[in-house]
């Protein structure tokens, strides 16, 4: 039973390049932190959002519409230039972690 159990871990560990990282391993690997800060707490410039604790829905969306180009306002710019890089699901897996930072 034990064996079994560290057989799986193995196996997914060697399997680590998920389809879906979870939204932590993401905000790091997509580049999010270089421009919004450790935790998301200390955005580069004052003029750059903070995301800790942000509504997941809204973060979603913000995140779809600077994608897509909707949202084209501010600084908005700057951050389009990466977002080629995530897909929707895991836009929605960084909201979601966006949103549980305390
Ligand atoms: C090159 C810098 C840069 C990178 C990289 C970047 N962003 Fe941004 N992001 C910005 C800026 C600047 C804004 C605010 C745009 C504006 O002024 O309207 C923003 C806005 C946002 C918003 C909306 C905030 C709000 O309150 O409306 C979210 C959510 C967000 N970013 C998440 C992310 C995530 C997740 C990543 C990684 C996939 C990421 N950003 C990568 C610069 C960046």
């Amino acid at each position: 039973m034990k064996l079994t159990l560290i057989l799986a871990a193995a196996v997914a560990a060697t399997l680590a390049t998920p389809v879906l990282a979870d939204g932590k391993a993401l905000y790091m690997e997509k580049t999010c932190i270089a421009c919004h800060g450790k935790d998301a707490k200390k955005p580069l410039t004052p003029d750059y959002p903070k995301l800790a604790g942000q509504n997941a829905k809204y973060a979603e969306k913000q995140m779809q519409d600077i994608k897509s180009g909707a949202r084209a306002n501010g600084n908005a710019a700057a951050m389009k230039g990466v977002m080629h890089l995530v897909s929707d699901a895991e836009i929605k897996e960084l909201a979601k972690y966006l949103s549980e930072i305390k």
